[in-house]
């Protein structure tokens, strides 16, 4: 994030940088587009400004590698993003590897947007987010290769917020992990399987997914499917046992009161732990369709009082000392 002052001293609007293929041609955002010329903020196209390819082209022959908006208009670029990538990513005469870096390019701002608004500054800080994105390039580059690319895509396409989600527990999952010191295979296998978690649910409806009441046996069975659902759909991929376990049991728990197998914590992996912590601490400290997000301190405070028997109780303290932005050896 940038955060100039100007000549006189005064302290400037702040903006963020984003990829100029995160700029849809055809597409126009409720939000500025500027670029950086000589230390200055230049304005290059206005909110609700059409982007167009030449747009496009004139950035990428200048060598523009990145554009920055106002940290202001970050909703309206969030919401235009969710709105516009699904529909690119499934336009079949856009070349693969554009659409694979449009992937890439999204993952890596919703890790910068997860340390500059949901990490403390501390933590950002000793994690050092270089290193994090050089792990989540790697992930990514496995990701958006051949036939998993299309999976992804598909998830990406589907549920925004779920591939948003993946993210998410990606990221937390593996600061969690990392303090383990598994050797890097183990952490990349446990990261890919962070980022598939929830591909199940592209086979699961729209209505139910994203329902605002509560809801019904049925239903809840139905999205009870999705880690087999999502095992079934990785079935033709080359993904590690330490991938599919987190697909398949990250709804586990360790009492046996969690779906589908109702496996006890003997059979639940460490990574898998890993998973199913991020995901219950991500899904309520996000807005949801049926449920507002809670305070992160809540949520520590549910998963410790009311969740004792289900999860890893040595796991989520490290996990608290993480968030706490303490430094972990
Ligand atoms: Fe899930």
């Amino acid at each position: 994030m940038r955060d100039p002052q100007d000549r006189h001293g005064l302290r400037q609007e702040r903006y963020f940088a984003i990829s100029p293929l995160m700029l849809f041609p055809g597409r126009a955002g409720d939000f500025d587009v500027f670029l950086l010329r000589g230390g200055e903020f230049v304005l290059h196209a206005r909110a609700c400004e059409r982007f167009t390819q030449s747009h496009r082209t004139m950035l990428s022959e200048n060598g523009v590698t990145e554009v920055y908006v106002p940290c202001h208009q970050e909703p309206a670029y969030r919401a235009y993003v969710e709105h516009n990538l699904g529909r690119t990513l499934l336009r079949e005469d856009a070349p693969l590897e554009e659409r694979a870096r449009l992937v890439h390019e999204c993952a890596v701002d919703i890790v910068r947007s997860a340390f500059e608004h949901r990490l403390p500054e501390t933590l950002a800080r000793q994690q050092n987010i270089a290193r994090v994105m050089e792990f989540v390039r790697e992930a990514l580059a496995f990701l958006c290769a051949g036939q998993s690319f299309q999976t992804l895509a598909r998830l990406v396409s589907h549920d925004y917020r779920t591939f948003s989600h993946c993210v998410h527990v990606f990221l937390y999952s593996s600061a969690i992990l990392q303090t383990y010191e598994p050797d890097r295979q183990t952490l990349l296998d446990a990261g890919i399987g962070a980022m598939l978690h929830d591909i199940g649910k592209v086979l699961i409806p729209h209505d139910i997914l994203n329902k605002t009441g509560a809801l019904t046996l049925s239903e809840r069975a139905v999205i009870n499917t999705h880690p087999g659902k999502g095992v079934d759909l990785c079935a033709g991929l080359p993904l590690t046992r330490t991938t599919r376990d987190c697909i398949l049991l990250h709804h586990e728990k360790l009492d046996g009161s969690g779906y589908p197998g109702a496996v006890r914590a003997g059979a639940i992996p460490l990574a898998v732990r890993a998973v199913t912590i991020a995901d219950i601490y991500d899904a309520m400290t996000t807005n949801r369709p049926y449920s507002r997000a809670m305070h992160p301190f809540q949520v520590l405070r549910i998963m410790r009082d009311e969740m004792f028997d289900e999860l890893d109780i040595e796991m989520y303290k490290r996990f608290v000392t993480i968030l706490s932005g303490a430094r972990i050896v």
